[in-house]
């Protein structure tokens, strides 16, 4: 009987996905425990945007919200996604801010690290991987899924190989926009298993209706792992339902090691949590829908509201059709990057720009420049020689890696500035990752244990 586990999402991606990440320590803790029984390959629960979101508008220390988790879920493997060289941020750290920041995120109770990049560079991932197999951990080497005439099936073939080479312990695809087809899946997922002898791990969204499809050809052909929500959270924007596919492919003759009444206890915690943030506006119904727009255009659906919204902002929303066919060019011009965070970002505006000022290149954004002096990495397809040449001038591309010539005292620096705001390691890579929202946390954090002490003195 072949075996299929399950990663549950809702404490990160479903909450990301629907609810902006806004979902706090509170309202999940009482779960914990039973989660912990449920029999998951991996819950997945820290990095994305909850580190942002728990000290920008949550009030939470997202270091102990960690440990936290880890003491009421002693059994189950505890999940994070890391964005590579670009930590939790989207820009580069140095080298050693990435070792300190995994070494860290083991430290207080990360057993899994899924490490990717937007660009598939994997020289953006070799420091990350490096340091978690280093600590111990399992480090989860992955690829930004994209469609374009060069991620061909052998190109994902080579880019999972490497991933072996580099040390990983399982390769994950990672579909955000939710564009993978149940017969790619299929397709890719043969020839990765055909050549890399490692767990197979599928992320998926179910934003166009095929994720249930897509995870079942997908397991068909031999992966080991699939990203599922648990129902209340499910759907939509967010990964299909955990208990569906458990019940399909029990039926279907597959080992699949969960246990129900946890899986029913867990969703009768959730219903009434999503419920509430319906009625209050947190969770938008819409994003639980089918939306197959992106289908058509290749376009993430996320992107394709961010370009909307840009137009409306500049009173160009007549133009939204020529943007739509700009964008595709932008993205074929600068090498066909996956279109995922910063890249989603910095081809839209481009395209944008190029629409509105009525010739191509003319208004070039910063990040823009800086994708074309090689800062994010290598791109999948080189960038058109001619257009990179206009938009650089006489600057010179970047050689070799850009973290490398980062400074190496970007800690020591951050220690200085924080003086006794920052309590240990870990406050000091809050501050690097998010200077303005960690700082703001200390000083709130500070005040509220005066407050407290105050209130202890005069009740004694
Ligand atoms: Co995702």
């Amino acid at each position: 009987m072949k075996k299929v586990q399950f990663t549950e999402t809702v404490l990160r991606d479903a909450n990301q996905s629907l609810m902006a990440t806004r979902l706090p320590y509170s309202k999940f803790e009482s779960i914990l425990e039973t989660m912990d029984k449920a029999g998951y390959y991996s819950v997945e629960c820290w990095g994305g945007a909850t580190f942002d979101v728990c000290l920008r508008y949550l009030n939470e220390d997202p270091w102990e919200r960690l440990r936290k988790i880890r003491e009421k879920m002693p059994n189950t493997k505890l999940q994070m996604l890391l964005r590579g060289q670009n930590i939790l941020g989207y820009k580069h750290y140095p080298d050693d801010i990435v070792r300190r920041f995994v070494r860290c995120a083991v430290k207080n109770g990360i057993d899994i690290i899924r490490i990717f990049d937007a660009l598939n560079d994997m020289t953006n991932l070799k420091v990350a991987i490096e340091e978690t197999v280093k600590c111990g951990a399992h480090a989860s080497g992955t690829i930004s899924y994209t469609i374009s005439p060069v991620h061909t099936i052998s190109k994902y073939v080579e880019l999972a190989s490497e991933l072996k080479q580099m040390g990983v312990s399982s390769v994950c695809i990672k579909d955000m926009a939710g564009i993978m087809t149940p017969q790619n899946a299929y397709d890719l997922v043969s020839g990765i298993k055909d050549a890399v002898d490692l767990p197979l791990v599928i992320h998926t969204h179910s934003t166009t209706g095929l994720a249930f499809m897509t995870y079942l050809k997908a397991i068909e052909a031999g992966a080991d792992v699939i990203d599922t929500a648990i129902s209340p959270f499910s759907g939509g924007t967010s990964q299909p339902a955990t208990e569906t596919l458990f019940y399909a492919l029990k039926e279907l003759g597959y080992d699949v090691s969960l246990d129900e009444n946890s899986l029913f206890e867990i969703a009768n915690h959730f219903k009434p949590i999503r419920n509430d943030y319906f009625e209050d506006g947190t969770i938008n119904p819409i994003s639980m829908t089918t939306d197959t727009q992106c289908l058509t255009y290749q376009i993430p659906g996320g992107m394709l509201s961010n370009l909307l919204s840009q137009l409306k902002m500049m009173n160009a929303l007549d133009r939204f059709d020529e943007a739509l066919l700009e964008t595709p060019r932008v993205r074929k011009d600068m090498g066909y990057p996956p279109l995922v965070t910063p890249t989603s970002q910095i081809i839209g505006s481009q395209a944008v720009q190029n629409v509105l000022a009525g010739e191509r290149y003319k208004n070039v954004g910063a990040e823009f420049k800086a994708y074309c002096r090689g800062e994010y990495g290598k791109t999948p397809a080189p960038i058109d020689e001619a257009i990179r040449a206009q938009i650089l001038g006489d600057e010179k591309p970047i050689e070799g890696r850009y973290a490398a010539s980062l400074p190496a005292d970007t800690f020591e620096k951050a220690q200085q500035q924080l003086g006794d705001k920052a309590r240990c390691e870990e406050d000091v890579l809050s501050y690097i990752a998010f200077p303005q929202v960690a700082e703001r946390f200390f000083d709130e954090r500070k005040k509220n244990e005066e407050k407290r002490v105050r209130y202890t003195i005069t009740q004694a």
